[in-house]
């Protein structure tokens, strides 16, 4: 990252009442970055709170049944059940350090809000979320477990009522009142220096998977995860980048191809600007921002972040797609033979592999677990008309 850019990727395309408080948070994040205690602080959070490290644990049952070595990243099992209070605590901290008492943010699966709700309720910090009617819906236990937390949680009603318009949301919010708010951004994307700052805090996971396997003698011959906005891959990718281990992030294929119906950003979008940095984004022929559609809440995102952008195109990262039913089915068949119910985010990095288990044969696979899926059980329900079993 050089000036806020990945290669053309990224920057700051964002209202001039902004640029304030993006100085501001620059200015405190590197301060950080390299200050002892706070680093100290954090992982002490991390450690103590959160339930960190978390294990990497080898699929044993799944491993036999396919003939590759599986090894799953148990983020799963963090507090608050996902990946996302690496980076709200870290942005809590954060923010008392910049003296703010009000945290706004986004949420599409909902994990992300419960984790700033958490953080909040933690550091004694005012909080309100943002979600798109759609996702409040389908992750109405999310929406409680917020609002039991303390954080008034404000549905909206506009758009696709999905994560890109709870973003927007977030945005006009921060304009009217970043005096004393901080944006609690909850992925990897955005104007910098956002997604500077969230792969920082969830660097956490790939630093512990590498100790894992430099302590086993031996690396992964890949490094799986699913993509959203892209947090919890640039996190366990950030361990293994130095390597030759190949990465593969997967994005949400949907129900198929046609527009309308997947969140393929990398092979079926475009260059452009979204939401603050240049990007993949999946437009329409007018140039708007395209419906995109995922079974998974937190997939279903028109844009991806900008470091993924860069790793894109200097081809260090492959970007592959996993569909709808694939991760439905991956879902079941973690659940069924490991005992471990997934978050239908990460059961899409599953599906992928399970869709081409011939490809991996003998290999050693590294998967970002990122969540649980207690969250998803409504949705699953839904989608097989009304039973889960
Ligand atoms: C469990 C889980 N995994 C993955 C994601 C996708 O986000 P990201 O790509 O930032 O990790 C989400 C988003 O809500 C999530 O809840």
């Amino acid at each position: 990252m050089k000036n806020g850019f990945y290669g053309e990727y990224g920057g700051q395309f964002v209202a001039e009442t902004l640029m304030p408080a993006l100085n501001e948070l620059e200015r405190n994040f590197f301060k950080a970055k390299n200050d002892a205690n706070f680093n100290n602080k954090f992982l002490k959070y991390m450690n103590d709170y959160a339930g960190r490290p978390t294990p990497v644990y080898y699929a044993e049952n799944l491993s036999e049944k396919y003939g590759f070595n599986l090894y799953l990243k148990r983020e799963d099992l963090l507090h608050t059940g996902a990946h996302k209070i690496n980076n709200t605590i870290g942005q809590a901290l954060l923010a008392l350090q910049m003296g703010k008492k009000r945290i706004i943010a986004e949420t599409g699966a909902g994990q992300h809000g419960v984790a700033t709700a958490t953080a909040c309720a933690l550091f004694n910090l005012e909080c309100e979320i943002y979600m798109g009617k759609t996702d409040a819906e389908r992750q109405r236990v999310n929406v409680e477990k917020m609002e039991m937390l303390g954080a008034k949680v404000t549905v909206v009603d506009k758009g696709s009522k999905t994560l890109k318009d709870a973003v927007s949301a977030c945005l006009k919010d921060w304009v009217a009142n970043v005096d004393d708010t901080h944006y609690l951004l909850g992925s990897a994307l955005g104007p910098h220096p956002f997604p500077s700052v969230v792969s920082h805090f969830q660097s956490v996971i790939g630093r512990e998977a590498r100790e894992y396997f430099e302590s086993s003698g031996k690396l992964p011959d890949y490094v799986i995860a699913c993509v959203g906005g892209g947090s919890n891959a640039i996190g366990i990718f950030r361990g293994f980048m130095d390597t030759e281990v190949e990465l593969i992030g997967v994005e949400a294929g949907g129900l198929s191809d046609k527009p309308g119906e997947h969140a393929i950003r990398f092979s079926k979008g475009q260059k452009g600007i979204f939401q603050g940095s240049h990007s993949y984004v999946i437009l329409q022929k007018n140039g708007q921002i395209a419906p995109v559609h995922s079974v998974s809440a937190g997939l279903d995102y028109p844009g991806v972040g900008p470091e993924h952008a860069f790793l894109k195109d200097s081809k260090r990262v492959k970007y592959e797609f996993c569909r709808d039913e694939d991760a439905i089915f991956a879902f079941y068949e973690l659940a069924r033979n490991e005992g471990i119910i997934p978050a239908l985010e990460s059961s899409h990095a599953l599906g992928y592999i399970f869709k081409n288990s011939n490809f991996f044969k003998e290999k050693n696979i590294l998967l970002n677990l990122s969540g649980r899926g207690d969250k998803d059980l409504e949705i699953v329900r839904e989608y097989r008309g009304g039973s889960l079993s």
